[in-house]
């Protein structure tokens, strides 16, 4: 393997997915073993699929991406705690959890995990598994791939600092935002898993969503309301019926949430507020009450030309606002929210993601039911 070929391909200006993509493709030249590269984030107790490449289509990107909280006892943890590379020679002699499983149905049967670690705590690890029992164990290859592995490695440890700046400022202006958002912290996770999980079943069928478009959405969509903070109280924590004047004010929070965005913005050392990543929130916010058919606000946009992002987190925003229980109105049931979907389907939501949430319902109240509101407070919320 030619090293300085690969080291030249973790340098260059493409996107992680991009590079990640041909460095594997690379590898498999020399090792045709390699049937998967994958890269978790670590964070919490939290495993979390970044990014992955596959021989072929073996797994299913949906079932792949769910995070897995480590077990104190299981050997990940041990790697992670340790801060060691770990070779696994047979994989049908580890624990069966379903992450496990899921690996050796698709006949893979070794694998290497090696520790992303950056300021001395681990942030990651990178994995690669292939078909042939104790394939990484080998001298000759073990150097081959834990070369790989560090590339990769401070490949991921660039693509967090990139974002560190910028996503810590606007956290900071979410937490503020929601000081006042009669919406439940509960409510803001879940829809970045909502809209993250609708992104993947749409991947399979929309070449536009990238790994880099699954983790912006998962990352922006809480963000979607954070203009309501410039929402007068009167209106904003109202139960009664809007009158025409309360609506209007109350429908400037798209609005208003762009503008708070561009003064975060012009307080940090971001240097180019026009980036893909602010764009890309900007629309999430301006767009999350625009209506497939060209009846919402603020711009009355129409179809596609409301961006991908924005429809994904409408489809999302209302369906968790229906299953909660509010001061002004009781939760629904499920299938009253089913119906309410596909009557609305073509106006109200774009028809494509109405059709994923619909045959994948169970997924996304498995999210509903692992973070629900019952320990929060609740006050009103109007989602839409
Ligand atoms: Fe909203
Ligand atoms: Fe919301």
């Amino acid at each position: 393997m030619d090293y300085n070929y690969l080291y030249m391909t973790s340098q260059s200006k493409e996107e992680f997915s991009i590079r990640l993509k041909e460095m594997f493709s690379y590898t498999r030249f020399f090792h045709s073993q390699l049937g998967r590269l994958s890269v978790a984030a670590f964070n919490k107790g939290v495993l979390s699929t970044y990014h992955s490449e596959f021989e072929e289509s073996l797994i299913s990107n949906v079932i792949e991406f769910k995070p897995i909280r480590l077990l104190l006892s299981s050997s990940l943890s041990e790697l992670i705690n340790n801060k060691k590379i770990r070779f696994v020679d047979d994989l049908n002699d580890m624990p069966k959890t379903q992450h496990i499983r899921m690996l050796t149905d698709a006949g893979f049967m070794s694998s290497l995990s090696f520790p992303i670690v950056d300021n001395d705590k681990v942030v990651g690890v990178v994995f690669f598994n292939a078909k042939q029992k104790s394939y990484f164990s080998s001298e000759k290859i073990k150097s081959d791939f834990i070369f790989l592995a560090s590339l990769v490695s401070s490949m991921f440890v660039q693509v967090i600092y990139e974002r560190k700046s910028y996503q810590q400022l606007l956290d900071v202006a979410l937490k503020i935002g929601h000081h006042r958002d009669p919406e439940t912290s509960q409510h803001l996770k879940r829809m970045g898993m909502y809209s993250e999980l609708l992104a993947r079943l749409l991947a399979e069928d929309i070449p536009e969503i990238t790994t880099e478009f699954i983790h912006r959405i998962k990352f922006y969509a809480p963000f979607h309301d954070i203009g309501k903070y410039r929402i007068p109280d009167a209106v904003l924590f109202s139960n009664a019926v809007f009158s025409d004047k309360e609506r209007s004010i109350m429908n400037m929070h798209p609005i208003y949430g762009e503008e708070i965005i561009d003064n975060v913005i012009a307080i940090s050392k971001i240097k180019n507020g026009q980036s893909e990543d602010i764009m890309f929130l900007k629309n999430i916010i301006r767009s999350h009450h625009e209506a497939f058919d060209g009846s919402g606000y603020p711009d009355g946009l129409v179809g596609q030309a409301i961006p991908l992002e924005s429809r994904i987190v409408t489809v999302a925003d209302v369906f968790d606002a229906l299953l909660s229980k509010r001061a002004y109105k009781d939760s629904w049931s499920l299938t009253e929210v089913k119906k309410f979907f596909i009557r609305n389907s073509k106006k109200l939501f774009d028809p494509v993601c109405v059709e994923k949430l619909l045959c994948n319902i169970d997924k996304f109240v498995e999210i509903r039911n692992d973070f629900d509101d019952s320990r929060e407070m609740l006050t009103s919320n109007r989602s839409f």
